[in-house]
Protein backbone atom coordinates (compact mmCIF):
# COMPACT_ATOMS: atom_id res chain seq x y z
CA UNK A 1 0.00 0.00 0.00
CA UNK A 2 1.40 3.31 -1.01
CA UNK A 3 2.50 5.80 1.66
CA UNK A 4 0.58 8.77 2.15
CA UNK A 5 2.06 11.73 3.99
CA UNK A 6 0.48 14.79 2.35
CA UNK A 7 -2.44 15.42 0.53
CA UNK A 8 -3.46 18.76 -1.49
CA UNK A 9 -7.06 19.35 -2.30
CA UNK A 10 -8.86 21.99 -5.21
CA UNK A 11 -11.82 23.10 -2.76
CA UNK A 12 -13.77 24.18 -5.93
CA UNK A 13 -17.68 24.76 -6.52
CA UNK A 14 -18.64 26.61 -4.03
CA UNK A 15 -20.45 29.21 -6.25
CA UNK A 16 -22.09 26.49 -8.36
CA UNK A 17 -23.59 24.99 -5.07
CA UNK A 18 -24.58 28.07 -3.30
CA UNK A 19 -26.64 29.16 -6.57
CA UNK A 20 -27.91 26.16 -7.19
CA UNK A 21 -29.23 25.66 -3.47
CA UNK A 22 -29.52 29.49 -1.90
CA UNK A 23 -29.42 31.22 -5.17
CA UNK A 24 -25.83 33.09 -3.58
CA UNK A 25 -22.35 31.98 -4.45
CA UNK A 26 -21.61 33.24 -1.18
CA UNK A 27 -23.77 30.70 1.00
CA UNK A 28 -21.55 28.27 -0.93
CA UNK A 29 -18.79 29.67 0.75
CA UNK A 30 -20.16 29.55 3.60
CA UNK A 31 -21.49 25.97 3.52
CA UNK A 32 -17.98 24.92 2.26
CA UNK A 33 -16.24 25.84 5.67
CA UNK A 34 -18.56 22.82 7.15
CA UNK A 35 -16.20 20.33 4.42
CA UNK A 36 -13.40 22.09 5.27
CA UNK A 37 -13.89 21.15 9.01
CA UNK A 38 -15.14 17.39 8.21
CA UNK A 39 -11.83 16.55 5.99
CA UNK A 40 -9.42 18.24 8.46
CA UNK A 41 -11.07 15.68 10.92
CA UNK A 42 -10.88 12.47 8.73
CA UNK A 43 -7.06 13.71 7.74
CA UNK A 44 -6.29 13.58 11.40
CA UNK A 45 -7.93 10.06 11.72
CA UNK A 46 -6.12 9.46 8.70
CA UNK A 47 -2.77 9.92 10.04
CA UNK A 48 -1.79 11.77 7.31
CA UNK A 49 0.78 15.04 8.09
CA UNK A 50 0.10 17.76 5.91
CA UNK A 51 -2.84 18.75 3.79
CA UNK A 52 -2.66 21.62 1.59
CA UNK A 53 -5.91 23.68 0.91
CA UNK A 54 -5.92 25.67 -2.02
CA UNK A 55 -8.53 28.26 -0.88
CA UNK A 56 -7.58 31.88 -3.00
CA UNK A 57 -5.47 31.87 -6.17
CA UNK A 58 -3.57 34.92 -7.10
CA UNK A 59 -6.10 34.77 -10.20
CA UNK A 60 -9.40 34.87 -8.03
CA UNK A 61 -8.67 38.67 -7.59
CA UNK A 62 -10.73 38.70 -11.13
CA UNK A 63 -13.73 38.14 -8.78
CA UNK A 64 -16.42 41.04 -8.23
CA UNK A 65 -15.03 42.98 -4.69
CA UNK A 66 -18.37 41.85 -3.12
CA UNK A 67 -17.51 37.94 -3.68
CA UNK A 68 -13.79 38.56 -2.61
CA UNK A 69 -14.67 40.75 0.32
CA UNK A 70 -17.15 38.29 1.60
CA UNK A 71 -14.43 35.52 1.23
CA UNK A 72 -12.13 37.27 3.57
CA UNK A 73 -14.60 38.38 6.35
CA UNK A 74 -15.19 34.05 6.14
CA UNK A 75 -11.65 33.10 6.79
CA UNK A 76 -11.38 36.31 9.56
CA UNK A 77 -14.36 35.23 11.04
CA UNK A 78 -13.43 31.03 10.88
CA UNK A 79 -10.37 32.07 12.03
CA UNK A 80 -11.28 34.00 15.05
CA UNK A 81 -13.69 31.47 15.87
CA UNK A 82 -11.44 28.26 15.14
CA UNK A 83 -7.76 28.78 16.21
CA UNK A 84 -8.11 27.82 19.45
CA UNK A 85 -9.94 24.43 18.51
CA UNK A 86 -7.10 24.44 15.51
CA UNK A 87 -4.67 24.83 18.40
CA UNK A 88 -6.35 21.77 21.06
CA UNK A 89 -6.15 19.54 17.89
CA UNK A 90 -3.06 19.99 17.60
CA UNK A 91 -2.57 21.86 14.49
CA UNK A 92 0.02 23.58 12.64
CA UNK A 93 -1.09 26.41 10.75
CA UNK A 94 1.14 27.48 7.48
CA UNK A 95 0.63 29.93 5.35
CA UNK A 96 1.34 30.06 1.79
CA UNK A 97 0.67 32.69 -1.06
CA UNK A 98 1.55 36.41 -0.20
CA UNK A 99 0.27 38.05 2.53
CA UNK A 100 -1.25 41.11 1.02
CA UNK A 101 -4.52 41.61 2.58
CA UNK A 102 -6.01 44.32 4.69
CA UNK A 103 -3.57 45.13 8.19
CA UNK A 104 -6.12 43.04 10.15
CA UNK A 105 -6.81 40.14 8.35
CA UNK A 106 -2.51 40.25 8.22
CA UNK A 107 -2.12 40.60 11.74
CA UNK A 108 -4.62 37.39 12.24
CA UNK A 109 -2.85 35.29 10.27
CA UNK A 110 0.51 35.89 11.31
CA UNK A 111 -0.91 35.15 15.19
CA UNK A 112 -2.45 32.05 13.99
CA UNK A 113 0.93 30.92 12.64
CA UNK A 114 2.84 31.78 15.22
CA UNK A 115 0.43 30.41 17.75
CA UNK A 116 0.31 27.12 15.93
CA UNK A 117 3.62 26.86 15.21
CA UNK A 118 4.76 24.14 17.49
CA UNK A 119 2.03 21.78 16.73
CA UNK A 120 2.55 18.44 15.42
CA UNK A 121 0.09 16.41 14.72
CA UNK A 122 -1.20 17.81 11.17
CA UNK A 123 0.15 20.80 9.47
CA UNK A 124 -2.25 22.68 6.99
CA UNK A 125 -1.09 24.94 4.74
CA UNK A 126 -3.74 27.38 3.55
CA UNK A 127 -2.95 28.91 0.24
CA UNK A 128 -4.39 32.16 0.08
CA UNK A 129 -3.55 34.70 -2.55
CA UNK A 130 -1.40 31.64 -3.83
CA UNK A 131 0.08 30.95 -7.38
CA UNK A 132 2.69 28.52 -8.31
CA UNK A 133 4.02 30.40 -11.27
CA UNK A 134 4.80 33.30 -8.95
CA UNK A 135 5.81 31.23 -6.64
CA UNK A 136 8.71 29.72 -8.80
CA UNK A 137 9.92 32.35 -10.47
CA UNK A 138 10.79 33.73 -7.09
CA UNK A 139 12.25 30.86 -6.11
CA UNK A 140 14.32 31.46 -9.19
CA UNK A 141 15.18 35.03 -8.12
CA UNK A 142 15.99 34.05 -5.09
CA UNK A 143 18.25 31.37 -5.89
CA UNK A 144 19.71 33.08 -8.39
CA UNK A 145 20.59 36.16 -6.09
CA UNK A 146 21.66 33.80 -3.50
CA UNK A 147 24.75 32.37 -5.84
CA UNK A 148 23.29 28.72 -4.80
CA UNK A 149 23.64 25.85 -7.16
CA UNK A 150 20.56 25.07 -9.32
CA UNK A 151 19.69 21.51 -9.02
CA UNK A 152 16.23 20.39 -7.76
CA UNK A 153 17.65 19.09 -4.31
CA UNK A 154 18.28 23.01 -3.53
CA UNK A 155 15.53 24.65 -5.60
CA UNK A 156 12.62 22.89 -3.38
CA UNK A 157 13.61 25.10 -0.35
CA UNK A 158 13.47 27.77 -2.18
CA UNK A 159 9.52 26.93 -2.69
CA UNK A 160 6.86 28.34 -0.13
CA UNK A 161 6.24 24.58 0.76
CA UNK A 162 9.96 24.13 1.90
CA UNK A 163 9.30 22.49 4.74
CA UNK A 164 6.69 20.15 3.43
CA UNK A 165 7.15 16.78 1.38
CA UNK A 166 5.29 16.99 -2.46
CA UNK A 167 1.60 15.67 -2.32
CA UNK A 168 1.27 12.22 -3.05
CA UNK A 169 -2.41 12.77 -3.40
CA UNK A 170 -4.09 16.11 -5.56
CA UNK A 171 -7.71 15.95 -5.17
CA UNK A 172 -10.06 18.81 -7.60
CA UNK A 173 -13.55 18.81 -6.61
CA UNK A 174 -16.37 20.76 -8.62
CA UNK A 175 -16.15 18.70 -11.72
CA UNK A 176 -13.48 20.71 -13.61
CA UNK A 177 -9.96 18.80 -14.96
CA UNK A 178 -7.51 21.65 -14.46
CA UNK A 179 -4.57 22.75 -11.66
CA UNK A 180 -5.67 26.59 -11.99
CA UNK A 181 -1.92 27.13 -11.25
CA UNK A 182 -1.88 25.06 -8.29
CA UNK A 183 1.57 23.48 -6.82
CA UNK A 184 2.75 22.81 -10.58
CA UNK A 185 6.16 21.90 -9.70
CA UNK A 186 5.15 19.84 -6.12
CA UNK A 187 2.58 17.72 -8.10
CA UNK A 188 5.26 16.45 -10.42
CA UNK A 189 4.28 13.41 -9.48
CA UNK A 190 1.35 13.18 -7.70
CA UNK A 191 -2.03 10.91 -8.42
CA UNK A 192 -5.09 13.26 -9.45
CA UNK A 193 -8.20 13.01 -8.39
CA UNK A 194 -11.08 14.80 -10.40
CA UNK A 195 -14.26 14.53 -8.21
CA UNK A 196 -17.44 15.33 -9.44
CA UNK A 197 -19.17 16.56 -6.35
CA UNK A 198 -19.22 20.40 -5.38
CA UNK A 199 -16.93 21.47 -2.60
CA UNK A 200 -19.99 21.88 0.24
CA UNK A 201 -21.51 18.03 -1.17
CA UNK A 202 -18.11 16.59 -0.58
CA UNK A 203 -17.88 14.04 2.71
CA UNK A 204 -15.43 11.90 4.12
CA UNK A 205 -16.88 9.22 2.80
CA UNK A 206 -15.95 10.64 -0.28
CA UNK A 207 -12.16 11.46 0.61
CA UNK A 208 -12.06 7.83 2.31
CA UNK A 209 -12.81 6.13 -1.12
CA UNK A 210 -10.13 8.55 -2.57
CA UNK A 211 -7.63 7.38 -0.43
CA UNK A 212 -8.51 3.97 -0.62
CA UNK A 213 -7.95 3.91 -4.38
CA UNK A 214 -4.73 6.03 -4.09
CA UNK A 215 -3.50 3.00 -1.52
CA UNK A 216 -4.20 0.85 -4.55
CA UNK A 217 -2.04 2.62 -7.22
CA UNK A 218 1.15 1.30 -8.79
CA UNK A 219 3.02 4.09 -8.70
CA UNK A 220 5.89 3.60 -11.14
CA UNK A 221 7.96 6.63 -11.27
CA UNK A 222 9.00 5.96 -14.58
CA UNK A 223 10.17 2.43 -13.26
CA UNK A 224 7.97 -0.84 -14.95
C1 LIG B 1 -13.88 27.57 -5.02
O1 LIG B 1 -15.22 27.64 -5.38
C2 LIG B 1 -13.56 28.52 -3.92
C3 LIG B 1 -12.77 29.67 -4.33
C4 LIG B 1 -12.21 29.86 -5.48
C5 LIG B 1 -12.62 30.71 -3.34
P1 LIG B 1 -15.68 28.58 -6.57
O2 LIG B 1 -16.09 29.89 -5.97
O3 LIG B 1 -14.69 28.64 -7.63
O4 LIG B 1 -16.98 27.81 -7.05
P2 LIG B 1 -17.45 27.65 -8.55
O5 LIG B 1 -16.37 26.93 -9.28
O6 LIG B 1 -17.69 29.03 -9.07
O7 LIG B 1 -18.70 26.85 -8.43
C1 LIG C 1 -9.24 27.33 -8.10
O1 LIG C 1 -10.59 27.43 -8.34
C2 LIG C 1 -8.88 28.15 -6.91
C3 LIG C 1 -9.40 27.70 -5.63
C4 LIG C 1 -10.10 26.65 -5.40
C5 LIG C 1 -9.05 28.54 -4.53
P1 LIG C 1 -11.17 28.47 -9.41
O2 LIG C 1 -12.62 28.20 -9.47
O3 LIG C 1 -10.74 29.83 -9.08
O4 LIG C 1 -10.44 27.99 -10.73
P2 LIG C 1 -10.79 28.34 -12.24
O5 LIG C 1 -10.83 29.84 -12.34
O6 LIG C 1 -12.12 27.73 -12.54
O7 LIG C 1 -9.69 27.71 -13.02
MG1 LIG D 1 -14.41 27.49 -9.34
Amino acid sequence: MNPLNHVAIIMDGNGRWGLKHKNSRNEGHRFGLNTVEKIIKETIKQKIRYLTLYAFSTENWNRPKKEIDYLFKLLENFLLKKIQDLNKQNIKLKIIGSKKFSKKLNKLLISSEKKTSKNTTLQINLALNYGSKFEILSAVKKIIKNKDIINEKNFRKYLQTNHTPDPELLIRTGNTKRLSNFLLWQSAYAEIFFEKKLWPDFNEKDYINIIKKYKRIKRNFGNI
